[in-house]
């Protein structure tokens, strides 16, 4: 937890007052452009229909173009279509850069929420839909702040709104390079990721990476009857299941060799707490040793996310031929995350059981972040944050994944990187009934406006 607390300079109370009024003022329209946006299905995955991914890159462009932004397009480098707008600022102040997605996951089943992931619909302080808080609520937090300051706030800004963040930016490289200009800045303020708890603010500090993979497991020329040959053949749904359990001791820590692990900042997180936000069921153990914060932030993980195998209603009496699984890694801050998917593949190549042919292929990677946590932009994001809500913002890592920020931080190794969120440990991000606390998000855009203000007091 971080106790620096002294603002970069005094922020008088009637200026602070004044900019929490305008956002007040704001915050109905802000609210009605987010529903707007909640409404387009602009899901990037690619099996989802594309066309509502451009209409919200579109409909991003209007509100950037409506808030008084200027030299508004939008990028398409053969992926999913990025906005990017900028607003100058008085001479000699820093340039900052603004950072959202507009793009959402799948809703998954629909059955699964209580309103129709597209409708956005409040119900006791909260905003339900699809991307109502990741991360068009990100979107609409930048936008809250410029309309605060009229369209005029006192640092320049840029605003990057990608496209394909939840599938794993997959251009991304490409818009850097062909528009890396555009995108230079002194300080990112990137709103994509959670606060600690309501009426707790945070700053991410930390961000593990991402591995997404395939495994195939071939065992036969082709499925044979289970009655002939079982006993003496092997079926590739049983051998895959024996080599996924090597990726875990029994302890459920991590098995793979090679992988890196850190420590994290305990903070105040207790094992009721997150049972209780992750519904883990009565009698379930967590699993893997050492902090929560540091299994959650600093350690890899393993997951199986996908696995291709008959289905028990399609099942005939046969020994399987062939499966697939889709493994997504979390890989700690400090390791290349080619480098651990490379250790990952050799690990499941090597441990293979009774001979078994095993393919693994890559499907996607983001690389970790540590941020570097002093400095003139962290102490003006930790005023900020204190004056929106009263209360220090604590320090935090995350175990999800942004890849655009180590992208840009190698682009830009200079600039600040300030990660901020209107996420909340109830939000359910990527799960049915995602929702957005309405009373935390108006505390975010004066957070976001009072942040601009003491950005524009730095200088460049
Ligand atoms: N907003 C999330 C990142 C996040 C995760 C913030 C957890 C706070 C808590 C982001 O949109 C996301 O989900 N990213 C993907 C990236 C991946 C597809 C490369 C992720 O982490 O799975
Ligand atoms: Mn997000």
């Amino acid at each position: 937890m971080t106790s620096s607390t002294t603002g970069t300079s005094d922020l008088p109370a009637a200026r602070l007052a004044e900019l929490r009024a305008a956002v007040a003022r704001e915050m109905p329209g802000v609210r009605r452009d987010l529903e707007a946006l909640v409404r387009i299905p602009s899901v990037s995955e690619e099996a989802f229909d594309q066309a509502h991914v451009a209409a919200s890159a579109h409909a991003v462009a209007e509100l950037l173009r409506g808030a008084g932004m200027q030299d508004v397009e939008v990028l398409d480098e053969g992926g999913a279509p990025a906005v990017v707008g900028r607003l100058p600022g008085p001479d000699g102040a820093p340039q900052v850069l603004l950072y959202a997605h507009h793009d959402v996951q799948p809703p998954g089943e629909e059955s699964d929420w209580t309103s129709a992931p597209f409708e956005p619909v409040e119900r006791e302080g909260r905003l339900y839909g699809r991307g109502a808080a990741d991360d068009k609520a990100g979107v609409m937090a930048h936008l809250a702040a410029i309309r605060a300051h009229d369209g005029q706030p006192p640092v320049g800004l840029t605003i990057f709104v990608e496209g394909e963040e939840e599938s794993g930016s997959p251009s991304l490289g490409r818009i850097l390079a062909a528009h890396r200009d555009k995108l230079a800045a002194d300080v990112l303020v990137l709103a994509d990721s959670t606060n600690w708890k309501i009426g707790v603010p945070a700053l991410t500090t930390s961000l593990r990476g991402l591995v997404e993979a395939y495994v195939e497991v071939r065992t036969l020329d082709h499925s044979v009857h289970s009655g002939m040959y079982g006993g003496a053949a092997i079926d590739a749904v049983t051998a895959m299941i024996r080599l996924l359990a090597t990726l875990h001791d029994d302890a459920g820590n991590v098995a793979v060799q090679g992988l890196v692990s850190g420590e994290a900042a305990e903070l105040d997180l207790t094992e009721e707490q997150l049972r209780a936000d992750a519904g883990v069921l009565d009698g379930v153990q967590l699993i893997g040793e050492g902090s929560l914060t540091s299994r959650l932030w600093t350690k890899p993980a393993l997951t199986v996310v996908g696995f291709d195998a008959t289905s028990t209603a399609k099942a005939s009496n046969t020994l399987a031929a062939k499966a697939k699984a889709k493994i997504s890694m979390r890989v700690a801050p400090g390791q290349d995350a080619n480098e651990a998917y490379e250790i990952l593949a050799e690990h499941l190549r090597s441990h293979a059981p009774w001979g078994v042919k095993v393919d693994v292929v890559v499907r996607e990677t983001g690389q970790p972040f540590a941020a570097d946590v002093d400095g003139p932009a962290y102490d003006a994001a930790r005023a900020a944050f204190a004056d929106a809500w009263g209360v220090q913002p604590v320090d935090m890592g995350i175990g999800g994944s942004i890849p655009f920020i180590a992208d840009f931080a190698a682009l830009y190794p200079d600039a600040a990187i300030l990660v901020t969120g209107v996420e909340d440990p109830d939000t359910r991000a990527h799960g049915a009934d995602e929702s957005l606390h309405l009373g935390e998000f108006e505390r975010v855009c004066v957070a976001e406006a009072v942040l601009l203000e003491r950005l524009g007091q730095l200088g460049s």
